[in-house]
């Protein structure tokens, strides 16, 4: 066979197992098989550049890189939707548009998806181009990282595809995404992603899209424009034909008559609202029938025969006392609002996150201004906007500080990077305080018994001046410690009290660090440390990797680049960190203190049938404990992960494993083992 015939031959089957994976929820061949096949066809298309397509399967994993967005208009003009709170505005709308029509409507009711709007170009079955919405006439055409969006079909299947159509959605992240990628970022010492919509949208204008595939982007449909002519009547007929065609179903679509119905319809999905994977603020209401849209019409933004009922978004008003700057253990510094207390959703509120210097530009926030908060998919409430007309004449308009608040350095700010940062990492002591937190941390040196007040007692002595002093507590006689006192104030408001040092809280530190010094492994000592951008997970890898302080220490940027999943930044923020001298003596105090600066020998003893391989441990075991169980798992070379995925190797059931884990295992073709053969493989 030819090499342009083996190629074609590849991606048509690649086009197939994706359609049978997202569209018929029934896939075909593994996970492995189908990456190895990709693969192929990866390797093939880079030897022969001469056969390229832009619609390939291997689109999928990104690889373009754009250094501009290109404007362009889409065929008909992208409206936005009139809004209804009530179920009384809601039948206003509806006898309106009674009015206006010739017979007795049938209304569809969907979910109204909180993402960003796309319309996406197909010609004979084949992805042209994603524009963004832009000012609805005309937008970014964004087709580089919309192409990565697993469930979107690149070339369509089946029957009657029309020669011209654009296809409009939602491309939102869902939550569980959210949270991986967030994880991800705390584990490297990142600031977390504030809000899904924005991760959204600022993902789709990546210039390089391989970064964007990494997000798991993923495409809500809500309507099909055919441009030439075609045999369907209503919005529910083309929802379910685009289906066929290999977009993803609606994951909510119900044909209402009565204007009670929908309203039924709307209540239903309010009260669970939460409960949906990925953010949805409200429904959307159309008409069925779509030959009366040219009857019905637009008004000068929005068309006459649809519209959306809004959830009420859990805001308040509040008022701005101040702003602070807290600075983190790397130097970044977030602005943090001090307001009025105000209750929202059950709780009191005093603060709200800022973000970073762009955030308060964007809000163009102001001293006393009366700010409106919301809770949305985080935990801290943000400030979503300011009530302009409750301004008072004598404000005066916030910027970001210059300097550092604590030890007052000119503050810097590096290149594509949001936040700015206090370089005096070595003395400022927020940043100090931060890193011994950091080091003695659970995920770090594990060494308990210096919460409640003990470390400030410490530091305000200048016992510990620096992670080098945690140990040398070790060898300070107990008379220098027991009686060391602080002030503290429980409560707002209780009346301060005096604590101080006794001997039996001595022994136990000074046990704890003993058993710290003599158990904490490697890749642990090298979290500890902390170096930016290496988390939890990627200092697992590099200690695995290189062994040992020692070589890593004198590694090329290249060999750090070579570990799988670590980056440009991560390589870069580890050669800087050797390159100081006071990091040096840092590890050189380490080392003559007894931690553990390499791989033990029993480390490294991996087992291939381990190696790189992912694990989802679920259940009880009757030979050991989960976790005991994941410890081994990882000790010989597999990695832990939380949830079952394409990605995942091996579902490790024990018993009480639930039937959901099981079936979802059964649903990916991933292998299930149970105790009894885990155990096997593990001696
Ligand atoms: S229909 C002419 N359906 O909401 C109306 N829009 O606030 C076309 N949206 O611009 C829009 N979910 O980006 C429609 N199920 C849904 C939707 C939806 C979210 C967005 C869309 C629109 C905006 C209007």
């Amino acid at each position: 066979m030819s090499i342009q015939s083996q190629i074609e031959e590849l991606r048509q089957k690649l086009h197939l197992h994706n359609y049978s994976y997202y569209v018929l929820d029934a896939p075909t061949i593994s996970d492995s098989e189908f990456d190895l096949l990709l693969q192929n066809l990866i390797h093939l298309e880079k030897q022969h550049p001469e056969f390229y397509d832009k619609n390939s399967p291997s689109q999928k994993v990104g690889g373009e890189i754009i250094d501009r967005f290109e404007t362009k208009a889409h065929a008909t003009p992208m409206l936005s939707l009139s809004n209804v709170y009530s179920e009384q505005e809601l039948n206003e709308f509806c006898t309106r548009v009674q009015k206006r029509s010739d017979r007795e409507q049938t209304y569809t009711c969907e979910l109204k998806y909180d993402g960003v709007a796309i319309n996406i170009r197909y010609t004979e079955g084949k992805f042209v181009n994603a524009l963004t919405r832009g000012n609805g006439v005309q937008g970014d055409d964004v087709s580089h990282t919309v192409k990565t969006v697993k469930n979107l079909p690149l070339v369509l299947q089946g029957n009657d595809i029309p020669n011209e159509m654009e296809i409009r959605g939602e491309i939102i992240i869902d939550k569980q995404h959210f949270e991986q990628i967030n994880n991800k970022r705390r584990a490297q010492g990142q600031t977390p992603y504030a809000n899904r919509r924005n991760l959204a949208s600022g993902t789709l204008k990546l210039q390089n899209s391989n970064q964007a595939a990494e997000r798991h982007l993923s495409f809500k449909i809500y309507s099909v424009h055919i441009l030439n002519n075609h045999p369907f009547r209503t919005h529910s007929q083309l929802l379910s034909k685009a289906h066929e065609w290999g977009f993803p179903k609606s994951d909510f679509l119900q044909i209402c008559t009565t204007t009670s119905a929908l309203y039924e319809c709307i209540a239903e999905v309010e009260t669970k609202k939460d409960s949906y994977p990925y953010d949805i603020d409200g429904m959307v209401i159309k008409l069925n029938d779509i030959d009366q849209y040219t009857l019905l019409g637009n008004t000068a933004k929005s068309p006459r025969w649809a519209t959306a009922y809004k959830f009420v978004a859990n805001q308040a008003k509040t008022t701005l006392l101040s702003i602070s700057y807290q600075v983190g253990r790397t130097g970044a510094i977030t602005p943090v609002a001090n307001l009025e207390p105000v209750w929202l959703d059950g709780t009191v509120i005093k603060r709200a996150s800022l973000h970073n210097a762009d955030q308060m530009t964007r809000l163009g926030i102001h001293s006393s201004d009366t700010v409106i908060i919301e809770k949305g998919g985080e935990i801290i409430p943000k400030i979503v906007g300011i009530d302009l007309s409750k301004r008072r004449d004598n404000s005066i308009a916030l910027r970001f500080i210059p300097h550092c608040p604590e030890c007052k350095t000119p503050l810097e700010r590096l290149d594509g990077e949001a936040a700015h940062y206090c370089p005096n990492t070595l003395e400022c002591p927020p940043q100090i305080k931060a890193r011994i937190e950091h080091f003695v941390s659970k995920k770090g040196m594990n060494i308990e018994g210096l919460g409640g007040g003990k470390l400030d007692m410490f530091l305000n002595k200048q016992i510990i001046t620096s992670p080098a002093d945690i140990f040398s507590l070790l060898d300070l006689p107990d008379n220098k410690l027991v009686g060391l006192s602080k002030v503290i104030t429980t409560e707002e408001g209780s009346e301060p009290r005096v604590i101080s040092l006794q001997q039996k809280s001595i022994d136990n530190l000074k046990e704890n660090l003993h058993k710290s010094k003599h158990t904490t492994p490697f890749e642990k000592v090298l979290y500890a440390i902390g170096i930016r951008f290496v988390g939890e997970t990627v200092a697992k890898k590099v200690a695995r990797h290189f062994k040992s302080i020692d070589q890593l220490s004198v590694a090329s940027f290249e060999s750090i680049m070579a570990i799988p999943d670590v980056g440009e930044q991560i390589a870069n923020s580890i050669k800087n960190f050797f390159a100081n001298p006071e990091h040096l003596a840092l590890i050189d105090t380490l080392r003559h203190q007894g931690l553990q600066l390499e791989i033990t020998q029993n480390k490294q003893q991996t087992k291939d049938f381990f190696v790189d391989k992912r694990f989802v441990v679920t259940g009880t075991f009757t030979h050991l404990s989960r976790e005991e169980l994941k410890n081994k798992i990882e000790s010989v070379g597999g990695i832990n992960v939380s949830s079952l995925s394409k990605k995942t190797d091996y579902l490790v059931a024990g018993d009480k494993a639930g039937s959901t884990k099981l079936d979802k295992a059964n649903a990916l073709g991933i292998d299930i083992l149970n105790e009894e053969q885990i155990l096997t493989q593990l001696n």
